[in-house]
């Protein structure tokens, strides 16, 4: 790569956009901007969404703030609440979101074609020196910039946060043989900036976490429905035995049954005939996809999942 490609990658980031409002995305832009002082842009489809974000972000800073702020009023908590959702843009206007941005953070729908959709309009909007980088939890990173340009697919990395963001320390990093050692040092010095503690893995199913994490949570409720204990007791088990701060069933609430069984679901779909997981570690169960179709999804939708609110 020659010296002038490799000087703008390097330069530092100030302005950040993250795409989708959700709870991962909002959880994204609150820390950019509370912990790291970045400039972010929070961009989605609609203002209904946006305002979303404003929403999750605000609860969860007020929750922080009445910690961190105990000595003080309330009125200046809220103050002080207002001032960081203040500071966060919101858009939806994807290209005049993404013009003057040094970094893209994806946090939209776990679906490989919108993303890719996504991705295609924002090279053509955004500087040709800004970093891309998706949120995705399950797909291969490699596949969500199959629709970038070659010179884009260097600044391309996966940044992988978890929930709740505000709380959760970590950041997984993902490579794909093409991203430069600038984008990936670059995506490394944001999440130390926002006070995470950042991982490397190289493009594969799951990454670290959840290639570990989604086998264990299927494998605690096949354990169930093979009658063997409690989900109850599996919950306790797991955290008085292996000091887990949730049980598998919490844990799969927290993450969503729905997401829990499209991401399954995708990989014995596609990531299996490939060799890169076995089939054990990702096979259906019965109990998961029958409480998913009652949209029984956990603590997201606020109905159902394992243990009923
Ligand atoms: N915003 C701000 N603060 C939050 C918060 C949020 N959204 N959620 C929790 N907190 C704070 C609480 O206010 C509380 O603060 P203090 O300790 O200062 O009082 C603290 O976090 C602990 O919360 P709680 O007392 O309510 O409950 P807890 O001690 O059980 O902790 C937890 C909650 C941090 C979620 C903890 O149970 C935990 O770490 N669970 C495991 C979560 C996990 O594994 N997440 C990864 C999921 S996998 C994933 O995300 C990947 C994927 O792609 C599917």
């Amino acid at each position: 790569r020659n010296f002038s490609t490799s000087l703008a990658a390097q330069k530092e980031v100030q302005n950040v956009t993250v795409f989708g409002a959700g709870l991962m995305g909002a959880g994204i832009a609150q820390v950019l901007a509370h912990k790291g002082g970045y400039n972010v842009t929070l961009a989605d489809v609609s203002e209904k969404a946006t305002a979303g974000g404003q929403s999750i972000i605000s609860k969860s800073l007020t929750r922080i703030f009445k910690k961190s702020m105990a000595d003080k009023s309330a009125e200046e908590q809220a103050e002080a609440v207002k001032k960081v959702v203040d500071s966060i843009k919101v858009s939806t206007d994807g290209a005049g979101a993404v013009k003057e941005t040094d970094l893209v953070i994806e946090a939209i729908i776990e679906n490989v074609g919108i993303k890719q959709e996504l991705f295609k309009f924002l090279d053509g909007k955004a500087p040709k020196d800004a970093i891309f980088a998706s949120n995705t939890s399950s797909l291969s990173i490699k596949d969500v910039a199959a629709t970038i340009s070659e010179e884009r697919k260097a600044l391309f990395g996966g940044f992988h946060a978890f929930n709740p963001v505000p709380q959760m320390k970590l950041i997984e990093i993902v490579k794909t043989d093409q991203t430069s050692k600038d984008a990936f040092e670059s995506l490394t010095a944001v999440a130390k900036k926002m006070g995470k503690v950042p991982v490397s893995c190289v493009d594969s199913p799951g990454f670290i976490v959840n290639r570990l994490l989604v086998p264990y949570m299927l494998e605690a409720i096949r354990l169930v429905e093979r009658g063997e204990a409690t989900k109850e007791d599996v919950d306790t088990a797991m955290k008085l035995g292996a000091g887990y701060p949730m049980g598998p069933f919490e844990l799969a609430d927290l993450v969503g049954l729905d997401t829990l069984s499209h991401i399954s679901s995708g990989w014995r779909d596609s990531r299996v005939s490939t060799g890169e997981i076995s089939a054990e570690a990702v096979k259906e169960s019965q109990l998961l996809e029958s409480l998913v179709k009652e949209g029984k999804t956990g603590k997201k939708s606020g109905k159902g999942g394992f243990h009923p609110q």
